[in-house]
């Protein structure tokens, strides 16, 4: 058992700490929000994580799992230090490291003897070489020990990982921390600092990439017949491609994939590389998601301009089982519609108040409010809700039975048996 202190309380900090003081840890998590700090010690959780609350509540009641508020107060009694501070992209693409250089001025002259630094959060190549060189101090280490938590099952990709990678200068520092998750039954990767910190983008902007592959060829399909659904499961049998990560969507996004993506290739730009294939999955996806639009404005009915139509569109989060908007493909096909002069309504489950920087966007309590009058609909987030919606419903609602599946969440032949024009992507 280790006394740990857990700098920043949100998507990646809140699941660490919370699941380090599950694996019995003294845990202490610092933010700087005071209300934040407050939800959480009365037990409230503060983002939607399946799971989380359990074990939230489970570490303050055996009293090992606190708040407080400012790093200085957590760290001044740890041993361990994790940084889970945000590392929002630059307008270049770069990575913005102010949240996580003030973290390190506030707490590298209090730092107990002999602490271990541990760089939980998604960092550029060369991180963790700079901060030793900040911090001043010999007796201090710095570890990379990259997160690999998706949105809406970051409790099981902590406690089950595929792997867990620590980056370290010292087998002493490394052996430390990998001891911190010795009752986590899966493979421990002791590498060099800039290797874990490579690990984490690459197997990010990996993942983006293949998407993106899956996309194009999902287009493809569209003009020589055939159907994507059936050529990804068909690729998806060999385990050298692998099933996973190879649904048709809209386009990707999120708070990782984007931001990843970018900085890896602000790192290969800086390092003096052109990562041309990286910057090309990356420049396809932005087509994608303006080609998803298109394909709305193309299936209005005949001679409907889109100034004259209402387009209903289902799903605003990122993706399914999260409530996270950030570079969310829903709003950028919806930014992309506005452009192309459509009027827009849209349901999300998990969004119920005004997108800020979208005023043009209504936004209904239900599905079929933004179905009424609607001359298209289309689904742009794979939420089962919207599976199972009554579409005889949704049709009496339209004005014109018109569906764009961006995300293949529906079935074709039913919505045909009911009158609908299907659109599907890829089939
Ligand atoms: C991702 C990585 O999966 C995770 O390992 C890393 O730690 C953080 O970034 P997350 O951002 O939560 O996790 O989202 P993810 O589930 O990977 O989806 C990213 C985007 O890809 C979403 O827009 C999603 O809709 C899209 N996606 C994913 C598809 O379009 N098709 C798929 O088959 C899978």
């Amino acid at each position: 058992m280790a006394d740990i202190a857990v700098i920043g309380a949100g998507y990646v900090g809140l699941t660490t700490g919370t699941c380090l003081a599950h694996l019995g840890h003294n845990v202490t998590i610092a933010d700087i929000d005071e209300i934040k700090v407050q939800k959480l010690n009365e037990g409230e959780v503060t983002i939607f994580e399946p799971g989380l609350s359990g074990l939230l509540t489970q570490g303050i009641e055996n009293g090992n799992l606190k708040f407080v508020v400012g790093a200085t107060s957590a760290s001044r009694n740890a041993a361990f230090h994790f940084l889970c501070l945000p590392t929002p992209p630059n307008p270049d693409g770069s990575t913005n490291m102010e949240y996580f250089s003030s973290a390190i001025e506030e707490i590298k002259d209090i730092l107990p003897p002999n602490s271990v630094i541990v760089n939980k959060s998604t960092l550029p190549v060369g991180t963790a070489s700079q901060l030793k060189k900040q911090i001043q101090r010999t007796d201090v280490e710095i570890v990379s020990n990259p997160e690999f938590l998706s949105e809406g099952n970051a409790v099981q990709d902590f406690l089950q990982p595929s792997r867990i990678v620590i980056g370290a200068e010292s087998q002493k520092a490394a052996s430390s921390v990998a001891a911190l998750f010795k009752d986590i039954d899966t493979t421990t990767q002791i590498t060099g600092t800039e290797s874990s910190e490579l690990i984490k983008h690459t197997a990010n902007a990996f993942l983006a990439m293949k998407l993106t592959f899956i996309n194009e060829i999902a287009t493809l399909c569209e003009l020589v017949g055939a159907n994507v659904l059936d050529v990804a499961e068909g690729i998806g049998y060999d385990p050298r491609i692998g099933s996973t990560y190879l649904r048709p969507g809209p386009g990707w996004g999120g708070s990782c994939f984007p931001k990843d993506s970018s900085s890896l290739l602000q790192t290969a730009n800086k390092a003096g590389f052109d990562f041309e294939l990286l910057e090309k999955a990356i420049t396809l996806n932005q087509k994608h998601l303006q080609r998803t639009a298109q394909k709305v404005v193309n299936a209005l009915p005949q001679g409907k301009e889109p100034e004259n139509s209402k387009i209903a569109a289902l799903g605003l989060t990122f993706k399914a089982g999260t409530d996270d908007l950030r570079s969310s493909p829903s709003l950028t096909v919806i930014e992309h519609l506005f452009n192309l002069n459509g009027r827009v309504s849209a349901y999300d489950p998990m969004v119920n108040l005004p997108i800020e920087n979208m005023s043009k966007l209504e936004i209904t309590s239900t599905a079929y409010e933004a179905a009424n009058n609607a001359d298209a609909l289309v689904i742009l987030t794979e939420w089962q809700e919207f599976a199972d919606l009554n579409f005889e419903r949704i049709r009496e609602a339209m004005r014109h039975p018109i569906v764009v599946d961006a995300r293949n969440l529906l079935n074709p032949q039913d919505l045909e048996l009911l009158g609908f024009q299907y659109i599907g992507l890829g089939q």
